[in-house]
């Protein structure tokens, strides 16, 4: 039994299929990433999973109970960060987190306050009110607001929103120290591919209310095998040989001294070349290899062209 079940889900707003058809499952202890432009449909998910819109069709299964019949009690194990939350400007950063905390009924509500504020480092904060606060500080007391009641199952919407990178990066590490401490399942929806590949095992592609591809990162960067193979020569090399390269390896020749060879085995391909490229006698000054992204791939799957 896995921990989330989403089975066929389907939600219309008039003229608008934001979902037709979505179906996946989560395991407990899962940093499960739901990537896709916006509009893709994302946000329409976690906000059914949190009961606050309601699906047209479709079944959920959290925890193993039924969602429709079950959510109070489902809730209480659940929570969400998003970048869409709600608090209180006027109250100060601790009095909010002890009103999240209260819905809860967490126990030592100071001390967990503490530990999630040191966390995501911002204790000097505690006092202050929200609405003094810059959008990445608000930002990261939304994530302990998140965390407060140490969720079985956490949602996170686009949580990262307004951070800056340093303290994108701060935040990352803070979220999958926590994660992998207390063995959270979160569902971790982005619209930055870099961000979903760094955190998640396993990423599904949403695009247009659909799920194109649910796989690890590795394997769906897989799905374009090719690389691009860029060696430049030391300036004033004879590089006569290197244009007519034998094995049918024809490179493009893209600057002064630099040669471009398109991969399409790069595992078989690679050694053939460095062995005849050496064999030319041309001296080398740099190598790059070029492999495709996250994005390079999401692109070509919502064209349909993989
Ligand atoms: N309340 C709403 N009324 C009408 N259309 C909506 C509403 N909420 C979302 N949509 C539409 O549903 C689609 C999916 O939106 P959303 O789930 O917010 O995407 P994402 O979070 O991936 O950016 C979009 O086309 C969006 O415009
Ligand atoms: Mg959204």
């Amino acid at each position: 039994m896995s921990l989330l079940e989403i089975h066929d889900l389907r939600k219309r707003y008039g003229a608008v299929d934001a979902l037709k058809g979505v179906s996946l499952a989560v395991e407990r202890g899962e940093f499960f990433g739901l990537l896709g432009p916006n509009g893709a449909g994302k946000s329409t998910t976690i906000n059914i999973l949190l009961g606050l819109i309601l699906a047209d069709s479709g079944t959920i299964r959290i925890f193993g109970e039924d969602f429709a019949t079950r959510q109070t009690a489902i809730r209480r194990r659940m929570n969400v960060a998003a970048a869409f939350t709600s608090l209180s400007g006027v109250l100060t950063v601790r009095e909010n987190l002890k009103v999240y905390g209260g819905i809860y009924g967490v126990n030592n509500l100071n001390a967990k306050i503490d530990e999630l504020l040191e966390r995501f480092e911002i204790t000097d904060l505690a006092n202050r009110k929200l609405q003094y606060l810059s959008s990445g500080q608000h930002t990261r007391v939304t994530l302990c607001k998140g965390l407060i009641n140490d969720p079985e199952l956490l949602l996170l919407d686009e949580c990262t929103l307004g951070l800056d990178p340093d303290i994108a990066e701060k935040t990352r590490r803070a979220l999958q120290e926590f994660q992998r401490e207390k063995l959270t399942t979160i569902i971790f929806t982005s619209h930055n591919m870099n961000e979903v590949e760094e955190l998640c095992g396993r990423i599904a592609f949403l695009s247009k209310g659909e799920i194109l591809r649910i796989d690890t990162a590795a394997r769906i960067k897989g799905l374009i095998p090719q690389q691009i193979l860029e060696v430049r020569f030391q300036p004033g090399e004879d590089l006569e040989a290197v244009r007519h390269l034998d094995g049918g390896f024809s490179p493009q020749h893209t600057g002064d001294s630099t040669f471009r060879f398109v991969l399409d085995e790069p595992e078989t391909q690679l050694d053939a070349i460095m062995q005849r490229l050496v064999q030319t006698g041309a001296r080398i000054a740099d190598l790059q290899m070029t492999r495709p992204t996250l994005e390079d791939v999401f692109i070509k799957v919502a064209r349909g062209e993989i």
